[in-house]
């Protein structure tokens, strides 16, 4: 009985998942467990499989082998459900260039049935007040990661799964992603999982960092359960695992 309970309350279980794109083994044999309130940061180079793992988690991309489930549900019988309870930024997000960010915003509310009320609490969150008549087509990058983050957040989703939501940000604009995640972090029923190539995204956003590597987990842990006296930070504790740095190139055999 007590085994059941603890069982329950992991958010996602990722079991021995596998995924291939022709010959190209992207996701060789994944298992996850992430419970409730927890923020994960899946850390790898290019190629290492991220958005794959990810975009199975999100219901995007099948499996080949394995299983998902979401609050102990597969998405092949929940879908509906599932989609209220999760929000989701892709790695690249196109919006309609001719609605402006509110109009934006209005339109994914209404697939939610949410009021306009809480589209102002979104554009209040995102820092977005002097751009909310702005075409989307005219906003910087990070007026552009901020606007994908209000529409994952637009449904108060009880698990935000983010696909590098600061790539190509400068500084600023990192950290200002960051404050509106951090803020996120207060709601003790909410889950995070974020795909990133930045160690200090990890280190300021999640509890537990799961490196990834050809398709596979190298190592996961808490920060200081994975540094030591050797391995000082994120980037050498990779370079001790693979002998490459993060932000190189992952070439499959
Ligand atoms: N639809 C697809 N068709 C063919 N190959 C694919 C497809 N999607 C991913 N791959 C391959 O699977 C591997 C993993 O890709 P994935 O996009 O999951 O990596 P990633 O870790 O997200 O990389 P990045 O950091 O560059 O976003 C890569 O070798 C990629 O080329
Ligand atoms: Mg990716």
């Amino acid at each position: 009985m007590l085994i059941l309970i603890f069982m329950n309350k992991f958010v996602i279980e990722v079991k021995n998942v596998f995924k291939s794109f022709k010959d190209v083994e992207a996701v060789r044999g994944i298992d996850l467990n992430i419970p409730e309130g927890q923020f994960v940061a899946v850390l790898g180079p290019n190629g290492a499989g991220k958005t794959t793992l990810v975009e199975m988690i999100e219901g995007i991309q099948k499996p080949d082998r394995g299983e998902i489930l979401l609050f102990g549900k597969t998405w092949k019988d929940n879908e509906t459900e599932l989609r209220q309870l999760i929000g989701i930024s892709l790695q690249e997000t196109r919006f309609i260039d001719k609605l402006t960010v509110y109009e934006t915003l209005r339109l994914f509310a209404s697939f939610f049935d949410l009021k306009r009320d809480r589209v102002c609490e979104i554009i209040e969150l995102t820092g977005l007040e002097e751009k909310q008549k702005a075409y989307t087509v005219n906003l910087s990058g990070g007026q552009r990661q901020r606007l994908a983050l209000g529409l994952a957040l637009l449904n108060e989703p009880r698990i935000l799964l983010l696909d590098e939501p600061t790539t190509g940000l400068d500084p600023t604009a990192r950290r200002e992603v960051w404050a509106i995640l951090n803020k996120l972090k207060e709601k003790p029923d909410a889950s995070m999982i974020l795909t990133t190539h930045y160690m200090e995204e990890a280190e300021q956003l999640c509890d537990q960092i799961i490196i990834v590597d050809q398709g596979r987990i190298l190592k996961s842990g808490r920060l200081d359960e994975l540094l030591d006296a050797n391995n000082k930070n994120l980037d050498d504790l990779f370079i001790s695992l693979t002998g490459r740095h993060l932000n190189e190139q992952t070439d499959q055999d």
